[in-house]
């Protein structure tokens, strides 16, 4: 997308449309569109042709220059407390302006509107809801969906915005280039992505300053990261370890590890999924791309940080060579696995994956996954489970997660359940025996037994890294959910 910035009216506009948003009882903003277009927008207010209905877009054209110029009115509602209303917005008058043909636009900024002096929010929001709206897999149509849109002019008088805009949108296009290339990731099919695919992929396109050591199957199990070997030794594709380096800082202190689950494919294993469960698990690997997107943010914007990504990556599949339910099965750790339930797999490529990060003694260890249905049960889609072990994290990171718009809700590490993993024959099993209680905890619970304590955040996306149904802005299938939240709060708290 083509993002300006300019600070004169929008009369001037050379834009196919111009978009205006606006609110009940606005008063004349002559100053910023020109005064035939306020003009001709008080004609249209004192007809009853807008109504100011939640979210109401409408169009009229006006005469500029002896040609119809075509002006969106966009109702928008005044403070409100968190951007997503922007973002809807945004998504809302991209299909619109789409559906019209329109290729570019000028947009008159939300801020000129409210006058508001302090906050940038509102105009990126509706930026970001325009971009991530655009979003659509068709590689595997030979009918390929087409949006005209690539154009944005952000009209304002403000100088603190224009500096603000001219000094970000290469950023947001970043953002919205690598939130897309892991919605890719997520929505190829399983066939086209195995654990090897996955690596070379990395390989082929993480950005120049990051350097990519890829294991195969054999050093994985010679650096005896036996788990991550157990899940992935059923399948004919085998596992990959991918370890991504980024050094952006010169203070070592700055040091993150970033871990994400790379399940390609989720059978369930020897425990397999029943139908119903097994059809969207390609997803199952929304961590690890997450985790690819993120440190090639971080890349791309240059960011004075150090971070170590871990991508654990297996495919689970049942078969004759398959980790069966009572395999136990000595971990990176050193701590022994009783393997009580197969489908218990996210856990297992995480453990090794962790302890291996707490080697190059980070900072903070922070995982994404698509680990328990449980989560999905309790939180649904809208709202990823979050886990830390300490106060301060949880509360950082919810912070930004109101900001990104990607609603984070705090479970408990309560540590009285995670006696349910002790094991009768080894030090630790896969999940708990009897009832299936809690099962968001109690994965998280196995997690923790691998971060010696390290400052940790456990983030489960099982249920927002995939849309059944379609979300406003984020759309069907792959949400990209993690990327802007993870990315962001490095950010704030980690870039010195
Ligand atoms: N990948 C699944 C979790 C999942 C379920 C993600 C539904 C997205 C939607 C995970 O590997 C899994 O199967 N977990 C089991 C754990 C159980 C066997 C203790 C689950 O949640 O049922
Ligand atoms: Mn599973
Ligand atoms: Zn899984």
């Amino acid at each position: 997308m083509k993002i300006l910035c300019r600070k004169k009216v929008a009369l001037d506009s050379r834009k196919d449309a111009i978009v205006i948003p606006i609110y009940k009882n606005i008063p004349s903003i002559r100053a910023i569109t020109g005064k035939k277009i306020d003009d001709e927008l008080r004609t249209i207010l004192d007809s009853n042709y807008f109504n100011f209905e939640e979210k109401e877009i409408r169009s009229f054209y006006v005469e500029l220059n002896k040609k119809l110029k075509k002006i969106y009115l966009v109702n928008t509602p005044k403070e409100v407390e968190y951007p997503e209303v922007y973002r809807e917005l945004g998504a809302k008058i991209a299909g619109i302006l789409n559906d019209d043909k329109i290729y570019s636009i000028s947009l008159i900024a939300f801020e000129d509107i409210y006058n508001e002096k302090k906050s940038n929010a509102s105009t990126s929001a509706f930026m970001e809801g325009i971009m991530f709206s655009l979003y659509s897999f068709d590689r595997y149509k030979t009918k390929k969906a087409h949006h005209t849109l690539e154009e944005v002019e952000i009209i304002t008088n403000m100088t603190r915005l224009k500096s603000y805009i001219d000094a970000n949108h290469a950023e947001w296009n970043d953002i919205f280039k690598y939130v897309n290339i892991a919605k890719d990731l997520v929505n190829t099919p399983p066939n086209d992505l195995t654990p090897a695919g996955f690596a070379d992929y990395v390989v082929a396109s993480a950005h120049p300053s990051l350097k990519v050591t890829v294991l195969d199957e054999h050093e994985i199990a010679e650096r005896g990261m036996n788990l991550i070997t157990a899940v992935g030794k059923g399948s004919g594709n085998p596992p990959r370890f991918v370890h991504i380096v980024y050094n952006g800082a010169t203070d070592t202190t700055n040091n993150v590890a970033i871990v994400g689950k790379g399940v390609t494919f989720d059978s369930g294993g020897t425990n397999l999924k029943p139908s119903g469960s097994l059809e969207r698990m390609k997803d199952d690997m929304s961590g690890a791309a997450a985790v690819f997107a993120v440190v090639n943010l971080i890349a791309s914007q240059n960011l004075p940080v150090n971070i170590n990504a871990y991508l654990p990556m297996v495919e689970n599949t049942i078969g004759g060579k398959a980790t069966r339910p009572g395999d136990i099965v000595k971990s990176f750790s050193g701590k022994t696995v009783e393997i009580l339930n197969t489908d218990a797999e996210g856990r297992l490529i995480l453990a090794d994956a962790l302890y291996m990060a707490t080697q190059t003694d980070p900072e903070i260890i922070i995982d994404i996954a698509t680990l328990t249905g449980a989560c999905l049960v309790a939180l649904g889609d809208q709202c990823a489970g979050l886990f830390s072990n300490r106060k301060f994290l949880s509360k950082n990171i919810s912070d930004i997660s109101s900001e990104v718009g990607e609603d984070l809700w705090e479970l408990p590490l309560y540590e009285n359940y995670a006696a349910k993993l002790k094991s009768k024959n080894a030090d630790l099993q896969n999940m708990a025996s009897g009832a299936k209680n809690a099962g968001a905890i109690i994965a998280a619970l196995f997690l923790k037994e691998f971060v010696e304590n390290y400052p940790w955040i456990h983030l489960d996306i099982a249920g927002t890294a995939f849309l059944e149904e379609k979300h406003p802005v984020f759309g069907n299938q792959a949400s990209g959910f993690g990327v802007r939240l993870i990315y962001q709060f490095i950010k704030r708290y980690y870039v010195k």
